[in-house]
């Protein structure tokens, strides 16, 4: 059974049964809501990022320089963070999927910008994306930074837990994010990418209102963690 915990924002760190450690979206050192520092993470064998946006990607090269971890993003970044002096990554792009030693993972659709922070020569934009990741029995969705999209009515059957972007403005909103969770069915909801500055600012109560009883909704604080 892995543990996921909550970092905030976007980003989640991964324990799975074999001892396998990795971490999603990693922004911790200029994130106002982090619970903790990136070198407070410790060890990490995998860094995934679903986008180049700041707050998605802003600590994941020095993680993997750190940390010596796998940096796992679309075939752009990669090709940057090679550029930059990352030499453990591992290519993929949306709609395919990889089985690692811990389990498969695979990269699903999202509509957003596709700008790669630190890349100066703006040569690596790339395609937002997120990941379906197959863990100790249990399937999660991050969806990273995305408009709703029916292309998530393909998920459905396929996902027990989604972590969903709820802000609005640079995402989708709680309402958007009901209609997702209509077209995925997942068991469990935890929401994401809001509260982290006043743009984004969400009431969780009422989404969890909203979304009744389509799916069990966790709000996780920076620091909790779940049972998957
Ligand atoms: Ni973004
Ligand atoms: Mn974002």
């Amino acid at each position: 059974m892995a543990t996921l915990t909550f970092h905030g924002h976007s980003t989640f760190s991964i324990e799975t049964d074999d001892g396998t450690r990795m971490v999603v979206d990693p922004w911790f050192t200029e994130s106002p809501v982090a619970d903790i520092s990136a070198e407070e993470l410790g060890d990490l064998d995998y860094i995934f990022c679903t986008h180049g946006h700041q707050d998605h990607i802003a600590d994941a090269f020095p993680l993997a320089k750190r940390t010596g971890a796998t940096l796992v993003s679309t075939f752009e970044i990669v090709m940057f963070a090679g550029e930059e002096g990352i030499e453990n990554a591992h290519p993929m792009h949306i709609g395919g999927g990889f089985d690692f030693p811990f389990g498969r993972v695979q990269m699903t659709p999202a509509l957003h910008g596709g700008q790669v922070h630190g890349d100066e020569s703006g040569r690596w934009t790339t395609v937002p994306g997120g990941f379906l990741f197959h863990l100790d029995g249990t399937r999660l969705y991050h969806a990273g930074d995305t408009a709703l999209l029916y292309d998530m009515k393909l998920l459905e059957g396929r996902v027990d837990v989604a972590l969903l972007p709820i802000g609005d403005n640079f995402t989708m909103g709680p309402d958007e994010a009901v209609r997702a969770i209509d077209f995925i069915r997942p068991g469990i909801v935890v929401p994401m990418h809001y509260d982290t500055f006043d743009l984004i600012r969400q009431d969780t109560a009422d989404f969890t209102r909203k979304v009744g009883d389509r799916a069990k909704v966790e709000v996780m604080k920076p620091g909790d963690t779940l049972q998957l």
